[in-house]
């Protein structure tokens, strides 16, 4: 519910409402989250916790999380690392290798600990190594996944040393993701962080068993953030930022209130020297400003009414679990302060820097 400076509900507004300065949300999820593990776990978790209820945690571990068994060590490690007083539900991923065993997969399903299963084509990405290269192996997994409604989360990028890292989203789903949905009929797929118009036009184009996630940097971020004016390591992640068109197609998808788009943010911490290197990982650390970002992006493109959408209806709807009943106000003042860094035991994570000054804070408790 919106509320104007006078305590009115301002529904009626014509959007962008100027007056608008409350905003109270169903309290959000991020379904698509790295937490890493030890120090790092430690040092990142309470920026999510601090605002989300749930967030789908990624599986790409060194070494990855394969098992259910392994799936359930690490949730453990998640919930001894939250600090007294912080709620927040590890909604648990298993990693897909061509070994992964579909029964297991289906126990850890069953025992309610496991709600997807990530694909990583290998090589795509970090800790992807162990991935997929060979589909065909994993065609009685993925069978299993569509009988029993566990969804798949896509990581949409193909590896071929021949296609352009600009292009390798829109050749994925044209080579691997169409043929795959294809040969599996009800398999339940989501596209991870969507980069490209092409992307959005596929999810649009599909009414069953699709849905995407888009971050929050994938809003805010085209190529020429990464490269103009010298190369800057923090907005380097992937999928790689696309160019000017792209961005606006994930941000007219992600404030057009279909159910189909919901926020993933991939907030990814490395520390500072391995980014700020000859060869920087990839990944943008969101977390800790993530609602003040979006509530801007929404404000600005005139949609705040669907910002509750984005962060907290549609994301469970697809993964067939209830709304959070619990709420979060965010309020419209003076440039907000937030950390340029987290400090973590493994080291200093820079947060992303939007570019701009956030006015949206979300009020703590
Ligand atoms: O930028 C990214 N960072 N993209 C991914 O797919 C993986 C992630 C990570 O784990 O650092
Ligand atoms: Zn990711």
């Amino acid at each position: 519910m919106i509320h104007n400076r006078t305590g009115k509900k301002a529904a009626n507004c014509v959007t962008p409402c100027p007056m608008t300065h409350s905003l109270t949300l169903r309290r959000p999820d991020d379904w698509h989250l790295h937490l890493r593990d030890g120090a790092m776990l430690s040092g990142v978790l309470p920026e999510t916790a601090r605002h989300f209820a749930r967030a789908i945690i990624m599986p790409n571990l060194v070494p990855p999380v394969v098992t259910g068994a392994q799936a359930a060590a690490y949730r453990d490690r998640i919930l001894a690392a939250l600090p007294d007083g912080m709620a927040f539900e590890p909604l648990m991923t298993l990693y897909l290798t061509e070994d992964t065993d579909p029964a297991d997969v289906a126990a850890a399903h069953a025992s309610g600990l496991v709600k997807a299963v990530k694909l990583y084509p290998a090589g795509a990405t970090t800790n992807s190594a162990s991935g997929v290269s060979d589909f065909d192996k994993v065609r009685g997994v993925l069978e299993k996944m569509a009988d029993i409604g566990l969804p798949l989360c896509v990581h949409g990028e193909v590896t071929d040393p021949a296609v352009d890292i600009f292009d390798r989203e829109a050749v994925f789903i044209d080579r691997v993701l169409d043929p795959v949905r294809r040969a599996t009929p009800g398999l339940r797929v989501v596209m991870e962080h969507i980069t490209t118009a092409d992307g959005v036009a596929y999810v649009q184009a599909h009414d069953r068993d699709l849905g995407a996630t888009i971050t929050t940097h994938h809003l805010i971020i085209n190529r020429n953030h990464i490269l103009v004016g010298g190369i800057k390591p923090h907005y380097y992640c992937l999928p790689v930022a696309k160019r000017e068109t792209h961005r606006l197609a994930l941000r007219a998808a992600a404030t057009s209130g279909d159910k189909r788009f919901f926020l993933g943010t991939d907030s990814a911490p490395h520390t500072d020297p391995n980014k700020e290197s000859a060869c920087g990982c990839a990944g943008c650390f969101t977390a800790t400003n993530t609602m003040s970002i979006l509530a801007h992006v929404f404000e600005d493109e005139g949609a705040l009414d669907r910002l509750e959408g984005f962060t907290s209806l549609n994301g469970p709807a697809f993964y067939r679990l209830p709304a959070n009943a619990a709420t979060i106000t965010l309020t419209k003042g003076d440039a907000v302060a937030y950390p340029a860094k987290i400090h973590t035991g493994d080291g200093d994570v820079t947060v992303f820097d939007p570019g701009f000054a956030l006015h949206w804070q979300v009020l703590p408790g």
